[in-house]
């Protein structure tokens, strides 16, 4: 089996079909028995998975990057997950520092979404440690898991970008109604003004909610903001209920090839309880903003 790297805790290597099992059990572990988003008995042959075994060739960690749907350039980090007993060994490091070698040089950029339920932020505060952005927040997105601590509330994360050249926002001109428009500043694009798109407004693209047995996530709409029609169209959204998650900057692509920006808007069936919703200190604001537009 391929050995990328061994430190004095724990030896690396890419995960093969015969992890999945364990792989499968560390979720269950971490988020509950009733765990609904298992890797399928093929599933590692679709991503490009690593595992952390301890000296006595037990797997203890696992993270995967894999294409993002619908974003040709860009891949996705996730199923990051160590064995409490292994924890703060710098497991975890290793696996996003490869994920991330891997992405740039493959020339993508790397999106993640870091849980909310853990109020000490381990993911988060890893996340921003090797540069990732935050994006937003997606309120009550991944149902039934960790029941214990969220009760029927679906999983929060934040949505956070890693762009190894350039900026994460380009300067294309912005429209969003006056409800949201300071918001692309307070998350860090630094252009104001910015330059028209040559091809026509490509239209909204809607997420089917994530299904647990019982329990229903929230649905998300995308929404490019680089064409005057997104005013309207997002207040239109407003007044059926969708508010907003966060963007996703320079993540669209034109049939003619041109880089565009989304906002994405959240729905849910339920009210959300943002107490269950922890972030860093530094992302307080935002979720105090999440709280008030509810
Ligand atoms: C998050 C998790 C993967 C971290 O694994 P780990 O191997 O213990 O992490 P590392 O030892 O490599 O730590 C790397 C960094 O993560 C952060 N971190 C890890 N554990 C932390 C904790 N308990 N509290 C605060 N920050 C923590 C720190 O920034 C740390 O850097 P530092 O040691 O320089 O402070 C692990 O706690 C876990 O499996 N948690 C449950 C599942 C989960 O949250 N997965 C991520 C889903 S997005």
């Amino acid at each position: 089996m391929e050995k990328l790297v061994q430190n004095s805790e724990f030896v690396f290597r890419r995960a093969i079909r015969d992890d999945v099992a364990v792989v499968n059990d560390l979720c269950r572990g971490e988020y509950g028995e009733n765990y609904p988003y298992p890797i399928a008995p093929n599933g590692m042959d679709h991503v490009n998975g690593v595992v952390a075994q301890n000296r006595d060739g037990e797997v203890v960690g696992f993270a995967r990057r894999a294409s993002f749907h619908g974003h040709p350039e860009t891949e996705e980090f996730g199923g990051l997950v160590v064995k409490p007993e292994c924890r703060r060994h710098g497991a975890a490091r290793y696996l996003i520092d490869h994920h991330l070698a891997g992405a740039r040089e493959a020339g993508k950029v790397m999106v993640s979404e870091p849980v909310c339920y853990d109020a000490r932020g381990a993911s988060q505060k890893l996340h921003d440690a090797k540069g990732f952005r935050v994006q937003g927040i997606e309120p009550a997105k991944y149902p039934e898991l960790k029941p214990e601590t969220l009760g029927r509330q679906p999983e929060s994360v934040t949505f956070v970008m890693r762009r190894f050249e350039g900026e994460i926002w380009n300067n294309r001109r912005i429209h969003l109604p006056p409800r949201y428009s300071d918001l692309p500043a307070r998350l860090g694009r630094t252009e104001t003004g910015g330059h028209s798109m040559r091809s026509t407004f490509p239209g909204v693209v809607y997420h089917n909610p994530c299904r647990g047995k019982e329990i229903v996530g929230a649905e998300f709409v995308d929404v490019p903001v680089n064409w005057p029609e997104a005013r309207r169209t997002i207040d239109d959204l407003i007044r059926q209920g969708w508010r907003f998650s966060c963007f996703l900057p320079g993540l669209g692509l034109t049939h003619s090839g041109e880089k565009f920006d989304f906002i994405r808007l959240y729905r849910h069936n339920q009210p959300i309880d943002f107490g269950l919703i922890h972030v860093l200190p530094s992302l307080d604001w935002l979720k105090d903003f999440m709280v008030q537009d509810a």
